[in-house]
């Protein structure tokens, strides 16, 4: 594998822009530094993952970008926007690892949640709601209730909820991490055929290398205390991925790279690209 010096900057147009975002959190035990200086920039389009061990700060970062959580220093802009701007337009969809359904609502009523709390229906937007069901394989299924669901199924109706307003941003927060691992593998099929035809920049958190590798153009690594970017990996591997990629040689060469990074065996700093 070569080794270049690439950069943290998107190849093409920035839709996110991440500048030396730090956060810290004050507990009455201490202060913690929970992200150091995150540079960043994610291209229209783009698949990016950030991976890191438990506790590194992936959700703090992700909450920051959606603008649910503001950095102690630094700045997000989201299309030249700030988080809270590009959130009130409807411009990010969040997914998050629990899916978080209302019991008492069927899945075509959970999927239509978000507009109705808007005061809009699908005809406001590119989806209809027939669309929205066929596009995660849940039409059979539009007046089931949650606890009628399997989780992958659930976390199926959340990804249509979060899509709900056609937003161009996605964050994803461990969404695949409650699943069995032949649920979670097929999901991550799924996500990369709904991201190949809805052509949506994706920020997917995980601590999964597998799952890292398979859906991303490129992955960032996060070290933990404080949480900062060690260095971010582009993933050359063709597109559209299939099952047999797992075996290639290819993909076991980025296995062991971002393993050996997350278990601190390559030196900070370096970019890599195949
Ligand atoms: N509201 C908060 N108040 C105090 N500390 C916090 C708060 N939120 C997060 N932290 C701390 O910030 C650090 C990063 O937390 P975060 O949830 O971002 O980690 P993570 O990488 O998402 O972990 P995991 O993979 O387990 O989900 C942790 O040490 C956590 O204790
Ligand atoms: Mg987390």
């Amino acid at each position: 594998m070569t080794l270049h010096n690439g950069s943290f900057r998107a190849n093409g147009e920035a839709h996110l822009s991440i500048a030396q975002v730090s956060k810290g959190f004050v507990t009455p035990q201490e202060e913690l530094i929970a992200l150091q200086d995150i540079t960043l920039e994610v291209g229209r389009g783009e698949f990016i993952s950030i991976l890191g061990p438990s506790g590194c700060g992936k959700s703090t970062l992700l909450r920051i970008i959606g603008g649910l959580l503001e950095p102690t220093s630094g700045s997000v802009a989201v299309n030249g926007r700030s988080p809270r701007e590009a959130q009130a337009d409807k411009a990010l969809g969040f997914v998050f690892q629990e899916p978080s359904l209302l019991p008492w609502r069927t899945v075509v009523d959970n999927i239509c949640l978000p507009l109705e709390v808007n005061n809009r229906h699908h005809r406001d937007t590119r989806y209809t709601t027939e669309g929205m069901l066929s596009l995660v394989g849940l039409g059979r299924f539009r007046n089931y209730y949650p606890f009628q669901l399997s989780g992958g199924m659930q976390q199926r109706v959340a990804l249509a909820r979060a899509l709900a307003f056609d937003p161009a941003l996605l964050l994803m927060d461990e969404p695949f991490g409650a699943l069995d691992e032949i649920t979670r593998a097929t999901m991550r099929y799924e996500l990369l055929r709904i991201w190949d035809r809805e052509k949506k920049t994706v920020v997917f958190v995980t601590h999964s290398i597998i799952e890292a590798i398979i859906l991303s153009d490129r992955v960032a690594v996060l070290s933990s205390q404080p949480g900062r970017i060690k260095t971010v990996v582009d993933i050359n591997l063709p597109r559209p991925r299939s099952e047999g990629l797992e075996r290639g040689e290819a993909f076991l060469d980025y296995s062991n790279l971002l393993h050996s990074l997350l278990m601190g065996g390559v030196k900070n700093g370096a970019n890599f690209s195949r």
